[in-house]
């Protein structure tokens, strides 16, 4: 299978990329190919809500993004990775995601939803916040909701760590490495768990 992840920190080396990494190692250990795109250091201009995709369900902006969109309509799970900034995600996650109407124009105006591999498509949502108030996993969560529908993925599961803030703080954090291991497992079907993927 291939694997798209996206990580939305401008922090390198921060706590979702070390998330993030670890969740890759479980998946490339299973002999699937993985991508990862560093969104802030892509050139990704925002939306202009010009309407350019509207008949078309292509953007008229030549940018990174039409490298992130190949990886999209290619890929079969996605992991979206990003630390909560103002109760949201990152601002290099909303970037990408509002590019991501001209997929919304193709399937909900032209209807044409990206078909599905024979693997069908599924994600992964990673969040970490400094706070430990559960009001930037809902919100976040409801943008990559839009997001993954949007893009065709049917299901995805959520992972989530608040109370993470200094870098690499989530080195300190007794289950991390192995729930996100575990996480990247199941998007690939490998392991059985609680998670929408059953098991
Ligand atoms: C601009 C900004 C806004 C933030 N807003 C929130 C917030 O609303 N809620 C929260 O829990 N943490 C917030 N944080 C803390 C980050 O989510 C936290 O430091 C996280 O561990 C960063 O992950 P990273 O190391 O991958 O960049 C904010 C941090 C920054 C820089």
């Amino acid at each position: 299978m291939k694997i798209a992840a996206f990580n939305a920190s401008p922090r390198i080396g921060g706590n979702i990329e070390m998330l993030l990494d670890e969740t890759l190692k479980a998946i490339e250990e299973a002999g699937h190919e993985t991508a990862k795109f560093r969104l802030n250091e892509m050139r990704i201009r925002p939306c202009q809500d010009c309407g350019g995709c509207t008949g078309t369900g292509r953007c008229v902006q030549a940018d990174d993004m039409e490298v992130i969109a190949d990886a999209i309509r290619a890929s079969d799970r996605f992991i979206l990775a990003s630390p909560i900034f103002f109760f949201g995600l990152s601002a290099q996650a909303k970037t990408m995601i509002d590019r991501c109407q001209a997929f919304w124009c193709e399937k909900y105006l032209l209807k044409k939803p990206i078909p599905e591999g024979p693997h069908g498509r599924k994600g992964l949502l990673i969040l970490v916040g400094g706070m430990k108030k559960e009001i930037g996993v809902q919100c976040g969560g409801a943008t990559a909701t839009a997001f993954f529908r949007t893009v065709s993925v049917g299901v995805h599961e959520t992972v989530s760590f608040l109370g993470v803030d200094r870098k690499g703080a989530i080195s300190e954090h007794e289950t991390a490495f192995q729930d996100v291991h575990r996480a990247g497992r199941r998007l690939i079907g490998q392991e059985s768990g609680s998670s929408l993927f059953g098991g």
